[in-house]
């Protein structure tokens, strides 16, 4: 994998699986990494957040009915609990068993499978900051030495200001949704060396002034290939998506 400086930092692929490969197989599970690397994926986007016993999960609601065959909030149940429930038949019957895997269960996978990770800190409302203190000290202990440095990127700016303290050397990206308030302040505050944006409220305009402002865009989440087309005529670097095996021609344009 290229791994280049741009303005701010490193290039990564252009194609980020989301979730995995959400669109193929139960979000944020091993089996969502498994078919994200089948299809030729080096890099995957998942969400972090807390169990009610501080273990660090990949997870992407506050609560569990969606996703999982229980109920309540996530950070009410102890991760033994957790993990007994299927996460997998919600999605389809073929992936039932399948569990919330752990984050660092999800690293042991990654690194067997080569993929790079995009960490969404993606805390249950209130649990900004022990979301991101619990999921940098995994990353500082955790981390195999031989994937590449991951890139954390959040909503939350307070949970980037603890990235940003905790773990300085590890490159951090701002999520946007579409409030668009002070974004340069917050960006600058927080270190961050790109923006990950919704592809809704995103324009040309906007791009390019990310972009003349040394942020590098990767736009989420993408899953049509006429919009990936225009996106990156517009100088997008990235997209995250659901479905990377339908962007195999866009992922070969360097
Ligand atoms: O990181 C891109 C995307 O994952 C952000 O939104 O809600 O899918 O975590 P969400
Ligand atoms: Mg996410």
């Amino acid at each position: 994998m290229t791994m280049t400086l741009s303005s701010k930092g490193r290039v990564l692929p252009k194609i980020i699986g989301h979730r995995g490969a959400c669109g193929h197989a139960p979000e944020n599970t091993l089996a969502s990494f498994r078919y994200a690397h089948r299809l030729g994926v080096q890099w995957v986007e998942f969400d972090t957040k807390l169990t009610a016993d501080g273990e660090v999960v990949i997870f992407h609601d506050d609560t569990l009915e969606r996703t999982t065959n229980g109920e309540g909030a996530i950070r009410d149940i102890p991760l033994d609990d957790l993990q007994k429930l299927d996460a997998g038949s919600w999605y389809d019957p073929s992936f039932a068993g399948e569990s919330v895997p752990t984050l660092v269960q999800g690293l042991a996978l990654l690194d067997e499978l080569g993929l790079g990770a995009n960490v969404e800190i993606k805390p249950s409302e209130g649990q900004e900051t022990e979301t991101a203190e619990a999921v940098c000290a995994i990353i500082r202990d955790y981390w195999p030495t031989s994937m590449p440095a991951p890139l954390i990127s959040s909503f939350k700016d307070p949970c980037l200001r603890v990235a940003r303290d905790r773990l300085p050397q590890i490159e951090r990206a701002s999520l946007i949704l579409d409030d668009l308030t002070d974004w340069r302040n917050r960006a600058a505050d927080a270190a961050s060396v790109a923006i990950h944006m919704w592809y809704e409220p995103l324009t040309r305009e906007l791009l390019g002034e990310f972009n003349e402002a040394g942020y590098p865009v990767r736009v989420y989440t993408v899953n049509d290939v006429d919009l990936a087309e225009t996106l990156f005529a517009w100088g997008a670097e990235g997209i995250c998506t659901n479905y990377p095996d339908r962007f195999g021609r866009l992922a070969r344009v360097t």
